[in-house]
């Protein structure tokens, strides 16, 4: 009936989510609120674990990508669950850290990491950095040089491959502010350039081609591309890339219009195609990465609203505002992003209307969802919006001094709070008087 497999309906017809009543989590702790069904993200980091033991020898580690939604109790489950952990800002890695998850198995992405973050970054011992630039390049060398440490790198190659989705979320092709570019020889020198270097040690490569993706075929193109690089870098230069990183990007249901491939065959087709390529090129078949994020916790998690308003506009559309908004979900202002809206005390009804579901926020472009089927929705009435669980939290603002949301995470029919909700105190923490 729902998109997620998390979801059930009770005897009172009310929406379940890992056994809990949706009515009874939003009295006991308030909305809006995200909630993360525990097992869903367990079973996913397992079927990655087990997709590399049994397509490809279990050379390989998926890493779970933290931008997606960064919390200690995440962060820790994913260790619990043999991921590694993809970061990409110094919050992230000092998230990591006090979650206690073991350095070596953290990569550090971002186009722009400041020196500062560079510094803690080898400070803390993470295991490798994923450069992006020439000055990064530079930059790092100097400071491991000055620390005495030579770091393990790898280098985010644009692979240079359409990956069918959103554009603001295309990330392989040329036209891209990440990573050094193939088709221009940028990439080949970069890499050139660190062989020079002392204090970097270019064990990997990357590339990421984009995100909520479906086909499996701009996967298996972008591991190919990378392959035949591995063996040019070899040819040209004698030097042994060893590791290849491929990112995330595997698509989510968010609705009924959305068919993502089972994540296992992915994997049978990439390895597929990196074996071939390995041969082809006389290299070693590498040792795999893999950064999923949206995948790992995306269906994992809903949203919790109350309903405190109905307007309806005769001809045009009718609006519900609910208690959150754009502060907690950005997705539909930003990438008019569908999602599945259900009146959480009607989950055993079929919608019978269609309503725009509005945030609290003072700013028009502030929906959740335009034109989304429901039943029935009355003031007072809690409505939950489903695949929530990636780029939700983690994007969230404090716009018009709004709190940010508490996360709980259920299993079993049991909750319990991983994120406490901000307070009005939390929100002029920082503030000083005049
Ligand atoms: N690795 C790298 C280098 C990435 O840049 C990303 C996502 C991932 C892995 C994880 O990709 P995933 O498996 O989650 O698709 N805010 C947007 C998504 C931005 C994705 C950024 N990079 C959204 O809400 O759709």
């Amino acid at each position: 009936m729902f998109v997620n497999d998390c979801l059930n309906v009770n005897e009172k017809g009310h929406l379940t989510i890992g056994g809990c009543d949706t009515l009874e989590l939003a009295k006991e702790f308030g909305t809006p609120l995200y909630v993360m069904d525990e097992d869903t993200i367990r079973n996913t980091c397992k079927s990655y674990v087990n997709s590399i033991k049994t397509h490809y020898d279990g050379k390989g580690l998926p890493m779970y990508a933290s931008k997606a939604l960064s919390c200690k109790a995440l962060v820790q489950l994913a260790d619990s669950e043999n991921m590694g952990l993809d970061v990409v800002s110094g919050g992230e890695i000092y998230t990591a850290m006090k979650a206690n998850f073991p350095p070596e198995k953290i990569q550090f992405h971002g186009n722009n990491k400041t020196e500062a973050e560079l510094r803690m970054a080898l400070d803390y011992n993470i295991g490798k950095i994923i450069v992006d630039n020439l000055y990064e390049l530079e930059l790092l060398n100097k400071i491991a040089n000055e620390k005495n440490k030579v770091v393990k790198i790898s280098m985010r190659i644009k692979p240079g491959i359409d990956a069918h989705t959103h554009n603001f979320i295309m990330t392989g092709q040329i036209d891209s502010k990440f990573g050094f570019a193939l088709e221009t020889g940028e990439a080949m020198a970069a890499v050139k350039e660190s062989l020079k270097l002392s204090n970097v040690d270019l064990t990997e490569l990357h590339c990421h081609i984009g995100s909520q993706i479906f086909d499996i075929d701009p996967f298996v193109k972008a591991a190919e591309v990378m392959m035949d690089f591995i063996g040019q870098i070899k040819r040209e230069t004698g030097h042994l890339v060893t590791e290849l990183n491929l990112g995330g990007g595997y698509g989510i249901k968010y609705t009924e219009n959305d068919n993502p491939v089972p994540y296992d065959n992915y994997m049978a087709a990439v390895s597929k195609a990196v074996k071939a390529k390995a041969a082809e090129n006389d290299i070693p078949v590498p040792f795999i990465y893999m950064e999923p994020g949206r995948s790992v916790v995306g269906e994992a998690g809903i949203t919790l609203y109350t309903v405190g308003g109905r307007k309806e506009i005769p001809n045009i559309r009718t609006y519900v505002s609910v208690d959150g908004g754009m502060t907690d979900n950005i997705r539909y202002a930003l990438y008019e992003s569908e999602y599945t809206v259900v009146n959480a005390g009607k989950a055993d009804q079929e919608p019978n209307e269609k309503v725009t579901v509005a945030g609290k926020c003072c700013e028009s472009g502030d929906l959740i969802q335009k034109d989304a089927p429901v039943a029935d929705v009355q003031v007072g009435d809690t409505l939950a919006v489903l695949s929530t669980g990636a780029y939700n939290y983690s994007m969230a603002s404090n716009y018009n001094r709004n709190p940010r949301p508490a996360i709980v995470m259920v299993k079993d029919g049991k909750a319990r709070l991983i994120v406490k909700r901000e307070s009005y105190d939390d929100l002029v923490a920082n503030d000083l008087d005049l």
